[in-house]
């Protein structure tokens, strides 16, 4: 699509020499009024984006209520060993509306990864993440290595038992690193202990990182506003097939963002307690380890990838191999034809790729222990054998045929 060309059935844009008042003056020397105009109001979007293109105005809309409500549990919260439980229990008990802040902020991280692994599919599926949204796919693969860790972070502050056996488990993975490994360890924990220098240092981290991912979304946003959006068929947009991003996509976008609000609503407030681990709720205790370790849900199928592999560096490498062999996608897929719509390989390789991470997941569950152990290998298998054997055999297939 066009993205520098507005579409015929646009207003013409009032340069800002004729703006009228302060307004006219302010945008003459710093164009943000006729910037947002040009990039938002007016922005010619295709008509024919899905639903599943709503979900990085739902994940911005979640961004910002994880920031301010993580403002003001930060404001209560005590990162010490002996004040971090109990400053939670505080929020929770006696801050006026402390619960809800606690709800929405635990509930808010669970579904900003749910969304971020629709959007993240999207793109994959689509071909989004082709020439020339390298950058874009690129970004967006930055915000999910950010997010990871930033959730990882904060699921350690309140200092439970699942807090500090699942920092423990995390600890001793990057330990297993040859040479380097005890080093980084020591760096990660602060001292040879989980105690006061790790919960500090994972406290100003976790509150580092969420600024940090709120500067990343404004250049992958801006990389998008590059070449605009992609659609469901992949093919560019000609301009008399776009519509301005308001009123249509604003409408749009909000209707996504309501829905989704709903099922916030519901979980945080009706079903509170589906999302989290009970084991949680009581004190960290360095001298009880829990019959069951095991990372919120949207880490479990990294975490049955590292058990799945039979050694635990070869474990470490896999699942952070898992997330690293996405950065490599625009390249192993050299297809001229974007979105899988018209790849039925590829559609058909996409959906086992979703069976293998739900699995993977199980596996983690399940501590890949028995019949578990073979699903997690071959699961594994399958994960890496899409990107780097399925994919680029389509491509090269796709190659000698017709572009789409
Ligand atoms: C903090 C997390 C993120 C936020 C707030 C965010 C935000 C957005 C927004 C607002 C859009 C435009 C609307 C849309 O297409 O849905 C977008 C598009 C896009 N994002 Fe993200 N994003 C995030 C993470 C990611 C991740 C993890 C990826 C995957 C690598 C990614 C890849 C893309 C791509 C490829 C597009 C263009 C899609 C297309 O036009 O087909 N983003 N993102």
């Amino acid at each position: 699509m066009n993205g520098s060309r507005p579409p015929e059935n646009m207003p013409p844009q009032a340069p800002s020499a004729q703006r009228e008042g302060i307004a006219g003056w302010v945008d003459r020397r710093l164009p943000v009024i006729s910037g947002f105009r040009k990039e938002y109001i007016d922005f010619p979007m295709p008509r024919n984006l899905n639903g599943l293109w709503n979900f990085g105005a739902i994940l911005c809309a979640v961004l910002v209520i994880m920031l301010a409500s993580g403002i003001f549990l930060a404001m209560n919260y005590t990162p010490t060993t002996a004040g971090a439980f109990a400053s939670v229990e505080m929020i929770e008990r006696q801050l006026p509306g402390g619960w809800m802040l606690r709800a929405i902020h635990v509930t808010g991280a669970s579904l900003f990864m749910a969304a971020l692994y629709i959007h993240l599919f999207r793109g994959l599926y689509y071909g989004s993440y082709k020439q020339p949204r390298e950058i874009l796919w690129l970004s967006g693969l930055g915000l999910l290595l950010l997010t990871m860790v930033t959730a990882f972070a904060g699921y350690v502050l309140p200092w439970g038992q699942m807090s500090y056996w699942g920092a423990d488990v995390a600890g001793k993975a990057v330990g297993a690193v040859p040479l380097i490994g005890p080093t980084l360890e020591h760096v990660m924990e602060g001292s040879d202990q989980l105690g006061d220098i790790f919960i500090h240092r994972f406290f100003v981290l976790h509150f580092l990182l969420a600024f940090t991912i709120v500067a990343i979304v404004v250049l992958h946003v801006a990389a998008l506003h590059v070449p605009g959006p992609n659609n469901p068929t992949g093919r560019p947009v000609p301009a008399r097939e776009t519509v301005p991003f308001h009123p249509y996509y604003t409408t749009k976008d909000l209707t996504g963002i309501v829905l989704f609000a709903l099922v916030f609503v519901a979980l945080a407030f009706l079903w509170p307690g589906l999302l989290s681990e009970p084991a949680n709720y009581r004190p960290a205790n360095p001298m009880h380890t829990p019959a069951d370790i095991e990372p919120e849900w949207y880490f479990l199928p990294f975490y049955g990838m590292l058990q799945s592999v039979p050694s635990k560096f070869g474990g470490l490498v896999a699942s952070a191999g898992a997330v690293l062999i996405l950065f490599a996608v625009p390249w192993l897929d050299r297809s001229p034809i974007r979105s899988a719509r018209f790849r039925p390989a590829c559609r058909i390789g996409l959906a086992g790729l979703v069976v293998a991470f739900v699995l993977m997941g199980l596996v983690g569950r399940h501590h890949a222990a028995g019949g578990w152990m073979t699903v997690g290998r071959l699961a594994t298998l399958y994960y890496f054998g899409y990107f780097l054997v399925l994919l680029p055999l389509c491509a090269r297939r796709e190659m000698r045929g017709p572009a789409a």
